[in-house]
C-alpha cells in the first residue's frame, strides 16, 4: 500500500464509540469506590444504612468488585482497543454497528448484574457473582467481542507486532476463562475439582484477561510517546510465551493447605515464582526503552502512569513470589495482606494504565488540550498516594491479624487490633475517590472547552 491509498484516521477509528466506552468506565469507577466506600464503613462499624437490604455491605463489596472489573476495566480497555487495533492494523473492526451493539449490550450486562446483587441473586462463586442467568449473555457477549477484533487482525499479513499478539490471546482466553469459571463448578464438577477450576479462574481473570490486554497497550502506546521502538522484540516474546506457559499454572495458589493435591500446590507455587522472573524480562525492556528519555517522567504524564503502573507490577508479583510459599501462606492467608496486594495490582498497575491512555487519548478524541494540567497532576498524585497508603496500610495489617489468629487469641482482639488500619484504609479511600472527582472535572471543562472551540471555529 503506497502512503496515498493508507486509510485516514476518521475512517478506521470511531472516536465517539472510544469516548462512550470511556465514559461508562469512569462512571462505573465512581460507582464501584462508593461500594468500595460502603464496605469500608461497615468495618470501622460506621454503616450508614442499616437495616436496608439493597444497601447491604456484603451485597455492595461484591458489587465492588464486579463492577469495578467488568463495568471499568472492561470498558476501559474495549475503548482503547477501538482505537488501537484498527490504527495498528490500518483496517476497521469488522463491523463499527457490531460495536455499538457491544457498548449497548455491555452495559446491559454490567447494569442487570449490579441489580442482580442488588437484589441477592449473586451466583456463590468469588468473581463469578454475576447472577446465573446473566452469563450466556456476557460470554456471547465476549465471543462478538473476540469476532469483531480478529476480523481486522486475521486479515493482516507479514510479521505481526507484539501487542497484537497478547490482544488475540486475550479475546481468546477471556472468553474460556469465562466459560470455565462460570459455568464448570455450577452445573460439571464439584468439591476439591470445583475449588481447582475457581481458583484457575480467578487468576486467569487477572493474568489472562486484564493482564495480556494491559501489557499489549503498553507495548502500542510507550514507543508512540517516546518516539523510538521497544528495546528488544526478541525480548517481548519471551514475555509473552512465559505468560502463555507460567500463569495458567498458577491458579491453585489461592487454595493452598486445602485438600487439592499437595503436587498441584506445588506446580502452582513453582509457577508462580516463574511468573516473577518472565515479569522481570519485560520490565527490563520498558526501562531499556525509557533510557536516554527519562525526563518522560516528568514531562509526559502518560507515560508518568504507565511507568508508575510497571512499578508497581513488579512489586505485586515480588510479593506474589513470596506470599505463594507455605511459610508465607500459613500467616497471611485470609488477612488483609491479601486485600491490599489486589487493591495494589487492580488499582496500582491497571486502572494507572489505563487511566494513563485515557490522559493521553481525552485531547485527541475532544480535539483540544486538557483544561487544566494542574488538575492532571493532582489526579495522578492524589491516586498515586491513596494507593501506596492502601496497600502499605492493608499489608502490613495481614501479619497483625496472621499472628493475633496464630496465637489463638479472641476474635475480638484481631478485630480491635485491625480497626486503626480499616480507618487509614478509608482516608486512603477518600485520596483515590477525590483524584477521580478531580479527573472528571477536567474532562468536563475539556469537553466545555472544546465545544466553545468548535463553536468560534464554525462562525468564523
Ligand atoms: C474508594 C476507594 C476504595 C475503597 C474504600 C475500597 C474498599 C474495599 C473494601 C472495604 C474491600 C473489601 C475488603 C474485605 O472484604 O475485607 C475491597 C475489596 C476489593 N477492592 Fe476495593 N476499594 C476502593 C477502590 C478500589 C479500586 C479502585 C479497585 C480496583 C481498580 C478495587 C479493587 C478491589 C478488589 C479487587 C477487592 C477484592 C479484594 C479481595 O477479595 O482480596 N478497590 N475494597
Amino acid at each position: 500500500m503506497s502512503p496515498n491509498e493508507l486509510p485516514q484516521h476518521e475512517e478506521l477509528v470511531d472516536e465517539k464509540l472510544v469516548i462512550s466506552f470511556f465514559l461508562a468506565a469512569l462512571g462505573y469507577l465512581f460507582v464501584s469506590m462508593l461500594g468500595g466506600f460502603l464496605m469500608a464503613l461497615q468495618l470501622i462499624r460506621h454503616f450508614p444504612f442499616p437495616g436496608v437490604e439493597l444497601l447491604s455491605p456484603g451485597r455492595w463489596r461484591m458489587i465492588h468488585t464486579n463492577v469495578v472489573a467488568y463495568g471499568f476495566l472492561a470498558n476501559a480497555f474495549l475503548g482503547a482497543l477501538h482505537w488501537a487495533v484498527p490504527r495498528l492494523t490500518l483496517r476497521t473492526v469488522l463491523s463499527k454497528r457490531l460495536s455499538w451493539f457491544i457498548f449497548a449490550a455491555w452495559q446491559v450486562v454490567v447494569l442487570s448484574t449490579a441489580i442482580g446483587i442488588m437484589l441477592g441473586q449473586a451466583q456463590a462463586l468469588e468473581w463469578g457473582e454475576t447472577p446465573v442467568w446473566i452469563d450466556p449473555l456476557a460470554l456471547a457477549g465476549l465471543l462478538l467481542v473476540a469476532v469483531n477484533f480478529m476480523a481486522p487482525i486475521s486479515r493482516l499479513t507479514g510479521p505481526m507486532y507484539v501487542t497484537l499478539w497478547y490482544f488475540m490471546a486475550a479475546f481468546v482466553w477471556t472468553f474460556l476463562t469465562y466459560a470455565m469459571g462460570n459455568f464448570m463448578p455450577q452445573y460439571f464438577v464439584t468439591g476439591t475439582a470445583a475449588g481447582a477450576v475457581g481458583g484457575l479462574f480467578i487468576h486467569d481473570l487477572v493474568g489472562l484477561f486484564v493482564t495480556p490486554l494491559g501489557w499489549g497497550l503498553m507495548y502500542y502506546f510507550v514507543p508512540i510517546m517516546l518516539k523510538k521502538p521497544i528495546w528488544s522484540h526478541g525480548l517481548s516474546l519471551v514475555g509473552f510465551w512465559g505468560l502463555a506457559f507460567f500463569y495458567p499454572l498458577n491458579g491453585i495458589h489461592h487454595f493452598l493447605y486445602t485438600p487439592i493435591p499437595m503436587f498441584l500446590q506445588y506446580a502452582a507455587i513453582v509457577a508462580t515464582i516463574a511468573v516473577e522472573l518472565v515479569v522481570t524480562t519485560v520490565l527490563i525492556n520498558f526501562f531499556a526503552t525509557l533510557k536516554g528519555s527519562m525526563s518522560a517522567l516528568v514531562t509526559n504524564m502518560p507515560i508518568r502512569w504507565f511507568y508508575s503502573g510497571m512499578v508497581f507490577y513488579f512489586l505485586t508479583c515480588l510479593q506474589c513470589s513470596f506470599q505463594t510459599t507455605l511459610t508465607f501462606q500459613a500467616l497471611i492467608h485470609f488477612t488483609d495482606w491479601v486485600v491490599g496486594h489486589a487493591h495494589m495490582v487492580m488499582f496500582g498497575v491497571f486502572s494507572f494504565w489505563l487511566l494513563g491512555v485515557m490522559t493521553y487519548l481525552f485531547p485527541r478524541l475532544l480535539k483540544t488540550e486538557w483544561a487544566s494540567q494542574k488538575m492532571l497532576s493532582w489526579h495522578y498524585w492524589l491516586s498515586l498516594v491513596g494507593i501506596t497508603l492502601m496497600s502499605a496500610d492493608l499489608i502490613v495489617a495481614g501479619p497483625f491479624q496472621g499472628y493475633s489468629w496464630a496465637q489463638l487469641l479472641p476474635w475480638e482482639v484481631s478485630i480491635e487490633l485491625s480497626i486503626p488500619f480499616w480507618a487509614v484504609r478509608l482516608v486512603a479511600g477518600l485520596l483515590m475517590f477525590s483524584g477521580l472527582l478531580v479527573f472528571l472535572t477536567n474532562i468536563g471543562l475539556t469537553w466545555a472547552k472544546s465545544r466553545k472551540l468548535s463553536h468560534v471555529a464554525a462562525n468564523v
